[in-house]
């Protein structure tokens, strides 16, 4: 198991050198525009709460490997409502009818969002708690990576604006150790795991594919959110016209 979290390690260091987090990085652009992607991860972020509760935990967990996960999963099944405070704080909660959340939730500028759900729970329901695990681990070495980068931006908002950003911030970023078992125990249980030749074949398999997904998806946020900031600058140009019209 020990060069699988090495291939895991590997590849959560090109995953950091994507443009999405080099954007995420660039002080020019105003801080709220940089976590302009947040209503496009949205599916996602809802689902990963029910992932945890209905797809990586088992009702009996009767290995040591999905005991670790059962464990786990009882962390990161509820950090969904913070995820909707932080919408709220950074004034991503517009006001829309119902439908049109729908269509939006369901959009194709929005759809790696959803696919990721859909493709993880492949990777996940029933499968060996090994590979379970490992899958896991990937997925929080991108999230690791992810809340870096946002509690940097939140930290300047908060200068700016006195709040605390739960889900985007230091609190939830420290709580995100980058690994699926907090405890160093954990850690040593799985790197003592001997995996047989099919066995590391499937995972290196699974942690490329979750990569690549992720991948796909940091893409996504990133047109969504270079998007809204075009738009706002539209609008900006839209609304001086009319002041500049309504002059003359
Ligand atoms: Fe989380």
């Amino acid at each position: 198991m020990k060069e699988v979290l090495a291939f895991i390690e590997e590849q959560k260091q090109e995953y950091t050198k994507l443009p999405l987090f080099q954007f995420l990085d660039d002080k020019t652009i105003d801080p709220r525009q940089r976590l302009g992607f947040a209503p496009c991860i949205a599916h996602f972020i809802m689902s990963f709460g029910d992932l945890n509760k209905y797809v990586f935990r088992e009702k009996e967990a009767v290995t040591k490997a999905q005991q670790i996960i059962n464990e786990h999963t009882f962390e990161d099944d509820h950090h969904w409502p913070w995820f909707i405070t932080d919408l709220e704080k950074l004034g991503f909660n517009q006001s829309m009818t119902f439908t049109q959340v729908l269509r939006f939730l369901w959009s194709e500028q929005t759809k790696v969002s959803r696919l990721l759900s859909y493709y993880l729970s492949a990777y996940t329901l029933q499968a060996d708690p090994l590979m379970k695990i490992i899958v896991i681990e990937a997925i929080e070495a991108t999230g690791n990576v992810l809340f870096s980068k946002t509690a940097k931006i939140a930290s300047e908002l908060t200068a700016v604006t006195q709040q605390d950003y739960i889900y985007f911030g230091e609190f939830h970023f420290n709580l995100e150790t980058g690994h699926a078992m907090g405890e160093h125990e954990g850690e040593k249980y799985l790197e003592q795991i001997k995996l047989t030749d099919v066995q590391r074949q499937e995972a290196y398999d699974l942690v490329k594919k979750i990569f690549s997904i992720f991948t796909d998806w940091t893409n996504e946020l990133l047109a969504y959110a270079q998007k809204q900031i075009i738009e706002e600058e539209n609008s900006k140009v839209a609304n001086s016209t009319l002041v500049h019209c309504g002059k003359h």
